[in-house]
């Protein structure tokens, strides 16, 4: 079975099993999958393994995280080889000397080939603060180098099943709107953007180098709404701001308890709960969808 091969946050290993049932216990038939926010991927691959779609179309802003799935799907083995060295090399090195190799590993800059740029992204996921990924203005990964005592570099069957389940998907680097562009009425797109923070001590918007913030969510709005009259039905989860209900004020609103967050800080750590926020209801007319939830806030 094919899973995450990334810790990311913001993932949604514990919303993709609602989104399966909705889709589910509605019989939403789906020929094209679209997920434009991909990040980890997670409701990319439990859809996947329970065959939802015919066809995928997946993608995000972050160019390197969007290499590294295109070198999954294209060549498993080279980033396997890559991946092997370096977990080589970083395990047998004593604890104290682990952050030196760390460092150096995240400091290269020259050009490489796909396979090792790839293997790199992986290593320093695995062993970095967190499973943060986040870059300074100049797009340059910044995380510090984390503690764990015998971090899983290499999961070598975890990645030739994602490589599996990646076949024959478009896997492209594109904004959020040009994406959903080519959506159609016997589609189905999930939105998961990096979400609008709670409180200022929240923030957590630099998974790529340009940042996410209101002007951002409104033009997703916009986008939400084009495809809603398009009648592309559409799940777009966020996390349970005033903001967010304003702007989706007239769609079903569900909330989701999400439990803890990423944060840096350990001590801004604290339960959440999300919208998971659906159209399906306004599209059915248009494309030919049943409806979702019972609940308009
Ligand atoms: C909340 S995360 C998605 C998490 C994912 N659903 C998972 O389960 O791991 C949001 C993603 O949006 C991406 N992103 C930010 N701005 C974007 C944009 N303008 N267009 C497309 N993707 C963008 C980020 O790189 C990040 O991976």
């Amino acid at each position: 079975m094919a899973k995450p091969f990334l810790k990311w946050a913001g993932g949604k290993g514990k919303l993709a099993p609602l989104i399966v049932d909705c889709l589910d216990q509605h019989s939403i038939p789906i020929r094209r999958y679209h997920e434009p926010f991909l990040g980890g991927g997670s409701v990319f691959f439990a859809l996947q393994e329970l065959s939802l779609f015919q066809d995928a179309f997946i993608g995000d802003g972050n160019p390197n995280l969007i290499a590294t799935y295109q070198v999954i799907r294209d060549d498993v083995a080279s980033i396997i080889a890559a991946l092997a060295t370096l977990s080589r090399q970083y395990l047998m090195l004593e604890e104290s000397k682990r952050p030196v190799f760390y460092y150096q590993v995240r400091d290269r800059r020259r050009p490489r080939m796909p396979s090792t740029k790839a293997a790199r992204l992986l290593f320093l996921n695995k062993t970095c603060y967190n499973g943060l990924y986040r870059v300074n203005s100049q797009g340059h990964f910044n995380v510090p180098h984390g503690r764990h005592k015998r971090p899983r570099i290499l999961d070598r069957a975890g990645l030739q099943e994602a490589s599996k389940a990646l076949t024959n998907v478009t896997i492209e680097a594109l904004d959020f709107e040009e994406a959903c562009n080519r959506a159609q009425s016997e589609d189905f797109v999930y939105l998961d953007p990096p979400y609008q923070p709670l409180s200022e001590t929240s923030v957590f918007t630099s998974y790529t180098r340009d940042g996410f913030g209101i002007e951002e969510q409104y033009r997703l709005r916009e986008v939400f709404e084009n495809l809603t009259a398009r009648g592309v039905p559409t799940l777009l989860s966020n996390s349970d701001h005033p903001l967010i209900r304003d702007l989706y004020k007239g769609y079903y609103l569900q909330e989701v308890p999400m439990g803890r967050n990423i944060n840096s800080k350990a001590t801004q750590r604290s339960a959440i709960n999300e919208l998971l926020i659906s159209n399906l209801e306004q599209t059915k007319n248009v494309g030919g969808s049943p409806s979702l939830g019972s609940a308009r806030t």
